[in-house]
């Protein structure tokens, strides 16, 4: 069984403010190169989604497609071009996904179909008054509620077919599992990792580098 690793790394980063964020430096190396680094060991073979006109860092051993638009868009061009059976997809901008998720995620999607990594939410959620607002309106029962994460990991046919019906349904998702979600198919949430945590503002770069000190898994 074919397992392909997709990573899209064709977001501009516009929330970080340092150009293409998959090219931002943590200790020395790319986000982009930690997140393959962290793949690689588990996919006969890794793909990249660039922004178009950039080259892959260096030191960096995967195939690259030029993405799309969206994020959704970078993740269908790298499906198009994989013949692998199972594919698991991880963002670029989460560079510390430990071994043991990345492993748990692709035997739930061997075994299930289609599986996400996710963590069981620690914080109170609470619902805005309204669109736009900073006022607490309603608090949500924290009970059974999850943080979504990547890598997600589904067999190659089943997130094809999820990205074939949101395309025609112009439904624009967050990330790949809520594709498949939406079809009615069942997705395993995999128990995740903080330090999976996705680098989006300057202050997730002091956190990225206060573990890249200490990584070894
Ligand atoms: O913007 P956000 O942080 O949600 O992006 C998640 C991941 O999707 C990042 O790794 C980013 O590089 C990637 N992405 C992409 N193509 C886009 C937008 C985002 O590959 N058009």
């Amino acid at each position: 069984m074919k397992v392909a690793a997709l990573i899209p790394a064709a977001g501009s980063g516009t929330r970080l403010g340092l150009g293409p964020k998959a090219y931002v430096e943590v200790a020395g190396r790319s986000l982009l190169a930690w997140s393959v680094a962290a793949l690689a060991p588990h996919a006969d073979e890794v793909l990249v989604a660039l922004p178009g006109g950039l080259a892959l860092p260096r030191g960096v051993p995967a195939r690259t497609v030029v993405g799309g638009a969206t994020r959704q868009a970078s993740v269908q061009q790298l499906l198009r071009a994989t013949d692998a059976d199972v594919v698991l997809v991880h963002d670029a901008a989460r560079p510390f996904v430990p071994a043991r998720v990345v492993q748990d995620v692709r035997a739930a999607a061997q075994a299930d179909g289609a599986a996400t990594a996710a963590l069981p939410c620690a914080d109170t959620l609470v619902r805005a008054d309204a669109p736009g607002s900073a006022r607490w309106g309603e608090a949500v029962p924290r009970a059974d509620m999850w943080a979504v994460q990547t890598p997600q990991g589904f067999a190659r046919a089943v997130l094809l077919a999820a990205h074939a019906q949101a395309e025609q349904d112009g439904f624009e998702g967050t990330d790949d599992a809520g594709l498949v979600a939406r079809l009615g198919a069942r997705v395993t949430l995999v128990p995740g990792d903080a330090r999976a945590f996705k680098v989006t503002t300057p202050g997730d770069l002091q956190l990225a580098a206060a573990l890249a000190r200490t990584w070894d898994t």
